[in-house]
């Protein structure tokens, strides 16, 4: 479904629907250039999550982990140098461990990332502090969630649906 938030609250109020449909081992691939918001939608989907610790940029470190209600490991691959290197960051292991792992610029590592997973795209809005989110729940456990998630979405303060 694709979505219009009106200020970074409308994209926050994203991030917290999103987070309460979230189990273990789930993946959610953040993708959209730099300054559209993929950091600000991690950090409110890890607010939901019940993460406490500030979440910032993973940048350099690539990989961080965050205590939550679900455990959380963010993700930013846009300084992998080559997506072959992405088996080198063991996200299958932290699936199977039942965290969830939210990745940044994810498309660029996609074929290293289970099928099954929530991508959400973002792009600029037609004034500055707007956003058009694009959220595609794929696979088989996303069936049985994505009518509650598509509704919580309609819901969200300062969120719209767009045609
Ligand atoms: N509706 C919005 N959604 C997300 N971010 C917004 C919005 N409006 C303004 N911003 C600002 O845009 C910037 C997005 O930066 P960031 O989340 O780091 O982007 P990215 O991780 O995609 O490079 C932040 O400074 C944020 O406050
Ligand atoms: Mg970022």
């Amino acid at each position: 479904m694709k979505l219009r938030a009106g200020s970074l609250a409308g994209t926050q109020a994203v991030g917290r629907a999103v987070a309460d449909v979230l189990r273990p081992g789930d993946v959610v691939l953040l993708t959209g250039d730099l300054g559209a918001g993929k950091t600000a939608l991690a950090q409110s989907i890890a607010a939901g999550l019940g993460v406490t610790e500030p979440v910032v940029s993973p940048t350099f470190t690539i990989v961080r982990e965050y205590e939550g209600r679900i455990p959380l490991v963010h993700v930013d691959v846009y300084r992998l140098d080559h997506p072959n290197d992405a088996p080198d960051l063991a996200l299958d292991e932290l699936l199977d461990e039942g965290r969830v792992v939210l990745v940044e610029w994810g498309e660029r590592i996609s074929a290293s990332l289970p099928a099954d997973r929530l991508e959400v795209v973002l792009e600029a809005g037609p004034s500055d502090d707007a956003r058009d989110l694009t959220v595609d729940p794929l696979g088989g456990t996303w069936v049985p969630r994505r009518a509650g998630l598509e509704a919580a979405l309609r819901a969200a303060p300062d969120v719209g649906e767009l045609p």
